[in-house]
């Protein structure tokens, strides 16, 4: 395993272990209103400085951007930190959040984790390595028409400008898969792409965090995923769009006639 993926998978199961142990004084938990229904908790600024503590040891020289805390050094690696991606579901006590973590090599996706505290499911991708759940290798479906797929999203909820396209997508979505899912922590949408659980995903307005791990977990489990609005192969843009590159396809005509 590589090296800088093994520190990184020590950062994210320490984060999700103060993460967990947290749920057992939900009531005490300080939250602050980012902005409309987006919060930010004591233990999503804990868990991230606990990220960064194990990283600068191992890593003092390395740069790191994160959701709390922003930007700080400059090197030719990037760490690329979500400390509890699915907030609003860890506040009221939904069991479904993560630890995203992510390392750029020279602007270049190279290590990607999501890990899920409470499955204690642990998804690693290291690029050229393939994509791997507990150390098993995984792969998105192979599923060739939306017919029978489980597609995952997230709804738009910060800023409502892309509701009505959003809602044309869902409207038709809904008619031709088998279903539609709403997790509440892309990164683990985006890995849970990966490993086959969903046939594939969209959503509007995601941040770099969100998606770096996740990205890297799908291409190397022989996905795609482009930015929705040009279908070019997702560098920083916030509206995505994945699966197996067939389905990518389909879910990407079907978006683009709702634009
Ligand atoms: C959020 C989750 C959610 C997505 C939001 C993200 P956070 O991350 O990933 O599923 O719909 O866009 O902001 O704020 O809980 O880290
Ligand atoms: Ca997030
Ligand atoms: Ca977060």
């Amino acid at each position: 395993m590589h090296p800088m993926l093994n520190m990184g998978i020590r950062a994210v199961r320490a984060a999700g272990d103060y993460i967990v142990r947290c749920m057992e004084r939900m009531h005490g938990i300080e939250v602050i209103t980012k902005s409309r229904n987006d919060f930010v908790s004591d233990v999503d600024r804990r868990a991230e400085a606990i990220i960064i503590d194990v990283l600068h040891k191992a890593y003092p020289g390395h740069a790191i951007l994160a959701e709390e805390s922003g930007a700080q050094g400059d090197s030719e690696y990037r760490w690329i930190i979500d400390p509890l991606d699915g907030t609003t579901n860890y506040l009221h006590g939904f069991p479904q959040f993560a630890v995203s973590l992510a390392l750029e090599h020279k602007g270049v996706l190279d290590q990607g984790i999501v890990y899920d505290p409470l499955r204690q499911e642990l998804f690693t991708a290291s690029r050229g390595d393939g994509a791997h759940l507990d150390g098993r290798r995984i792969r998105v479906t192979r599923r060739d028409t939306l017919d029978g797929a489980l597609i995952g999203t997230g709804f738009p909820f910060r800023t409502l400008d892309k509701m009505d396209n959003y809602i044309g997508i869902f409207r038709e979505l809904t008619q031709v898969t088998a279903g539609i899912r709403r997790p509440g922590a892309a990164a683990l949408d985006l890995a849970y792409v990966a490993a086959g659980r969903l046939d594939g995903f969209w959503e509007y307005g995601l941040e770099l965090w969100d998606i770096a791990a996740g990205a890297l977990l799908i291409r190397e489990a022989g996905g795609y995923i482009s930015d929705m609005d040009s279908g070019e192969p997702w560098r920083n843009s916030s509206n995505v769009v994945a699966g197996n590159p067939v389905l990518h396809d389909r879910l990407l005509e079907i978006i683009r006639k709702q634009c």
